[in-house]
């Protein structure tokens, strides 16, 4: 018995080293320690051993029992071993230089934003920001948008649970809720709050809505919004600006028009449609690209400034939409795929 016992071990500490697979140690396992293994066999023959041999036959069994789990579980940890090895690949040396040695590139919004933002610099404004987690206060109530407006309805807007807490954001009061800003509006209220007048600002940004995502929607997307405060601004004055800045993006021949709309924090309003008919794949004469509009009163009495002093102009417009039209890209699904063929192309 003792030599066989002697043998099995010999035996398993030849094989179990050089399993490869984990099918081939369950195998290996199972021929030597299963129900069906061959210990199971010697032990069951412990019956035929003479009662006065069975305690040191059985102590014998034992330790070659220990014996073989500790080669198996030798052979699982290089099993395991391997596995990982094979799942991180070669060995990286990160000192090596990168076998891609092209400079990164910028991503189509970020060109369209920095370039409108250089456009605004020229004539005077800075770039102000704002968090993308907002409150009702900002993004809605100080915007004159009644609680029964619809932009303000769940089905559009991303509300957070009433327990989520911001400490970077404060709340005007208690009961508001947090939401993920739908426009970069609230980026107004908040400049007009810490600053005074005048003043003259651009704010680019990322903003939300509960929208399915196809060719021309996305539940995230970028706007930029500008504000101008200052004594006797006209209806003049944005149009003058607008057509500066499509222009200086777009290039001669770039028109604006506006149709009257209504907005809450701006009187009278507009959208505004574009006209670059010498962009190659724009093949519509009018082209939605935001809203604007004369800073309503109201909105100064909520800031603090006085009405009858100050007046101002407000717009704001999709990135997205600028850039397809400005690079001819006619699906939103691509700026967010990150897909080297297409961001290769704006190197
Ligand atoms: N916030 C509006 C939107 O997201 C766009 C807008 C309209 C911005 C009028 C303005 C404005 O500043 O005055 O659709």
């Amino acid at each position: 018995m003792q030599s066989t016992l002697n043998a099995l071990v010999a035996k398993a500490s030849t094989e179990l080293p050089a399993l490869k697979t984990r099918p081939e140690f369950e195998a290996a396992k199972a021929r030597f320690v299963g129900p069906n293994g061959e210990l199971t066999a010697l032990m069951k023959q412990m019956g035929a051993v003479p009662k006065e041999e069975r305690p040191a036959m059985g102590k014998l069994i034992n330790e070659t029992k220990a014996q073989i789990q500790v080669l198996l579980d030798a052979a699982l940890r290089t099993l395991e071993t391997a596995e990982i090895a094979a799942q991180l690949g070669p060995a990286v040396d990160p000192t090596l230089p990168s076998p891609d040695a092209g400079p990164g590139t910028y991503h189509p919004l970020t060109l369209v934003r920095e370039e409108m933002c250089r456009i605004l610099h020229k004539v005077g404004f800075s770039v102000a920001d704002g968090p993308e987690v907002e409150t009702e206060f900002y993004c809605f109530d100080a915007l004159n948008t009644p609680a029964d407006h619809p932009a303000r309805d769940a089905q559009d807007t991303f509300y957070f649970p009433e327990s989520a807490r911001f400490g970077n954001v404060s709340k005007k009061n208690p009961e508001e809720k947090y939401l993920l800003r739908t426009h970069t509006s609230s980026v107004q209220i908040r400049t007009m709050l810490k600053g005074s007048p005048p003043l003259r600002i651009v704010s680019p940004g990322r903003v939300y809505r509960r929208d399915t995502s196809d060719a021309s929607h996305s539940a995230n997307f970028h706007q930029l919004e500008c504000l101008y405060v200052d004594k006797n601004v006209t209806v003049r004055d944005l149009k003058a600006l607008l057509d500066y800045i499509f222009e200086s993006l777009l290039g001669a021949g770039t028109k604006t028009r506006f149709r009257p709309h209504y907005f809450g924090y701006t009187e009278p309003s507009f959208e505004v449609d574009l006209s670059a008919k010498h962009l190659p794949k724009v093949n519509k004469e009018w082209i939605e690209i935001g809203g604007c509009g004369m800073v309503d009163p109201s909105v100064f009495e909520t800031v603090g400034y006085d009405p009858k002093v100050w007046t101002g102009y407000a717009f704001g417009m999709g990135l997205e939409r600028l850039a397809m039209i400005l690079y001819g890209i006619d699906d939103i699904r691509y700026f967010y795929q990150n897909d080297l063929r297409f961001l290769k192309q704006f190197a």
